[in-house]
């Protein structure tokens, strides 16, 4: 039975072409560190991470490649933002749509109160669609931050980054994107949104290795924020003070050198596909989906409709079975592989009407086939018949 898979918002398979060639090459034969010998192999992986960074700014329109912070990938990059942050008295705002890599953070700062942090939350739609105009009633002038996920995890719905963008602008509060979701697969410009600061994922839409991620920071926020990991930064080493400047005062100890070269090679990679075909090839997959699953009884799906901009991600509930269950017989049955459960999202779940059960989630990633859809769409059918 062929393998289909449909967990791309888990992580992103396959990868860019060459991905683990180019790695092992890498680790095989130049498997040293940067940063820190003054040895010509070790100034060419330093050439390389800068180049890796020039192309994350470019493909993000960030403000400098000096500005980008590696990190291990989102979860990393959004609990430095949050801790690094937020200081006793201040007010943060989220989505009620948050992956537990915010969630989280926050819940621990604001209920355990050390810090008397207040934590809001954006109201929603069941669909996903956010009241946007809340947001100037939850402001205040003690509101530090608000912290959005670019895409629902869950529902694939996108949050309308560039109208809160103005209110934030407007009211002088630092504005972070959570783009897990969307990093590679919708365009996100930095600069024209007014974004303070923006959190990606390399595995995912980037289509590079586990274990690599960045966050991008405009010098405001940068200068906000307290180093939450301290170290050895191959830099300024007379002092115990972390250095001031970026990117070193966010980037201590031994970088995934491995991961960087792999991200730049998979950053290649979509620079040659093009982000609009992606784009255009993700929306057509989700049209079919969408249009396919409206005849199919049984089974309710969440989320915005395909006319919509959204991204490829999709919540099932099948009703004559538990999710788990369904999630099994796809792929005992059908070698379609999904996800089944809460997917890290509690808080999205409960917005949606589908906690505590959750969902079975469909995620496309730009290797999915129109085949593969129509083999998703029938396996659906004939689970949500039995
Ligand atoms: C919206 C969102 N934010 C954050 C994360 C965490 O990403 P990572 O696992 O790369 O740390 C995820 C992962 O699925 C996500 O979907």
């Amino acid at each position: 039975m062929r393998q289909i898979y449909m967990d791309n918002s888990s992580t992103s398979f396959p990868k860019a072409p060459d991905l683990g060639k180019v790695m092992g090459e890498h680790i095989d034969q130049l498997g040293l560190n940067l940063g820190r010998g003054g040895y010509s192999p070790a100034i060419h992986l330093e050439q390389i991470a800068v180049e890796t960074k020039e192309k994350l700014c470019d493909f993000f329109n960030g403000p400098h490649s000096r500005n980008v912070i590696f990190t291990s990938g989102a979860t990393a990059g959004l609990n430095m933002v949050i801790n690094g942050l937020l200081s006793p008295g201040d007010r943060v705002v989220t989505t009620c749509l948050e992956h537990n890599a915010v969630a989280r953070p926050l819940h621990a700062l604001s209920t355990y109160g050390v810090q008397n942090i207040r934590w809001e939350r954006l109201p929603a739609e069941p669909d996903g669609n956010l009241d946007v105009d809340a947001f100037n009633k939850l402001l205040t002038t003690d509101t530090k931050m608000l912290l959005v996920t670019h895409a629902s995890n869950v529902s694939g719905s996108l949050v309308p980054l560039c109208s809160l963008a103005k209110i934030c602008k407007e009211r002088n509060i630092f504005f972070v994107a959570d783009a897990a979701q969307t990093a590679g697969s919708q365009p996100i410009d930095m600069k024209g949104l007014g974004l303070d600061g923006l959190v990606v994922a390399g595995h995912k839409g980037l289509l590079g290795p586990q274990g690599i991620g960045a966050m991008i920071l405009t010098d405001r926020l940068a200068s906000q924020m307290r180093p939450t990991v301290l170290g050895g930064t191959g830099s300024k080493s007379d002092l115990l003070d972390m250095p001031e400047y970026l990117p070193d005062r966010f980037e201590p100890g031994t970088l995934n050198i491995p991961g960087i070269v792999g991200l730049n090679h998979a950053l290649d990679f979509l620079a040659s596909q093009g982000l609009q075909a992606i784009r255009s090839h993700k929306d057509a997959l989700a049209r079919t989906f969408l249009e396919g699953l409206s005849v199919i009884h049984g089974v309710q799906s969440f989320g915005q409709a395909a006319d919509v901009p959204r991204e490829s991600v999709f919540s099932l509930v099948f009703k004559n079975m538990d999710q788990a269950e369904a999630a099994f017989r796809l792929e005992r049955d059908f070698g379609i592989l999904t996800r089944s459960g809460l997917h890290c999202a509690p808080l999205a779940h409960q917005t949606l009407g589908t906690f505590p059960g959750g969902s079975v989630r469909f995620s496309f990633g730009c290797f999915t086939t129109v085949a593969d859809v129509d083999a998703a769409l029938s396996a659906i059918a004939k689970i949500a018949k039995s």
